[in-house]
């Protein structure tokens, strides 16, 4: 190497370690003012929000499933305009950054679900309905109903947000036919479960810790 590209090399690779940090500190801050700027719809610690439009907890979600939500919302293949609002400005280091913060918190659930409806939910979550082809939900999302990877969190998910996306999944997710995703897994048993027993096992995840 010649002495004048080696005088160039040094101060090249001080700037880039500076740019590097800085660019790793504006990363972070950027972050929490995400985080901050998610917790005013989905709860101070991610616990969800019973309203009107019920918001999901994200606090304790598997952060495979939040990411791939994420890029769902930005890809138009799940609807909804308020998340493809937020989701499409997220880069995705961001992206996974987020996913990994939300799915390390364990907030208490929210409840509010009728009590009275928790043992039939119980047994649809644990047996299925094999007589109209439900099977059993803790053949995917788990005993706990804690999830696993591409595979959500129930547990503790507010009942009003499950049944609103039980009683619609057809028309918010899947929603792009030349790209066809894991939502497809969910259709039938959405089809095939009625609203009271919607109603029921969501009132039965909804109180999982
Ligand atoms: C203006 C309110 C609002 C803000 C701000 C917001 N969300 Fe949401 N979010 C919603 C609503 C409403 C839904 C339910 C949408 C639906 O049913 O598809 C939702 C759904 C989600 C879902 C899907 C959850 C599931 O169980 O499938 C994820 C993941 C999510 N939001 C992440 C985030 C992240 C990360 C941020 C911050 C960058 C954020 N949201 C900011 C309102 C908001
Ligand atoms: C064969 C595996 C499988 C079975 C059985 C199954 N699920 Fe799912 N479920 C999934 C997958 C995968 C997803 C994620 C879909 C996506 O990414 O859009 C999901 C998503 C969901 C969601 C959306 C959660 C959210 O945060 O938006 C609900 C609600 C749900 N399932 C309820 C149920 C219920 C109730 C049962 C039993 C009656 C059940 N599931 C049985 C695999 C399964």
């Amino acid at each position: 190497m010649k002495v004048s590209s080696i005088r160039l090399a040094m101060p090249m690779a001080i700037l880039a370690i500076f740019f590097s940090a800085a660019g790793r500190a504006e990363e972070r801050q950027s972050l929490q003012a995400k985080i901050e700027y998610c917790t005013t719809c989905h709860g101070s610690s991610g616990q969800g929000y019973h309203g009107f439009y019920p918001i999901p907890r994200l606090g304790g979600q598997q952060a495979q499933y939040i990411e791939n939500q994420l890029r769902a919302y930005i890809e138009h293949r799940r609807e909804n305009k308020y998340m493809y609002s937020v989701a499409h400005v997220l880069s995705p280091a961001i992206r996974t950054a987020l996913a990994k913060h939300f799915s390390e918190l364990n907030p208490k659930p929210m409840g509010g679900a009728p009590k009275g409806l928790v043992a039939t939910g119980k047994k649809i979550y644990e047996d299925g309905i094999p007589e109209t082809n439900v099977p059993a939900c803790m053949a995917c999302h788990g005993s706990e109903a804690k999830g696993q990877g591409a595979i959500p969190r129930l547990a503790g998910q507010l009942n009003d947000y499950i049944i609103s996306k039980l009683l619609n999944w057809n028309s918010e997710r899947g929603r792009d036919p030349a790209r066809p995703d894991i939502s497809a897994i969910m259709l039938p048993t959405s089809h095939n479960l009625t609203k009271a027993q919607v109603a029921a096992v969501a009132a039965y995840v909804a109180y999982l810790r």
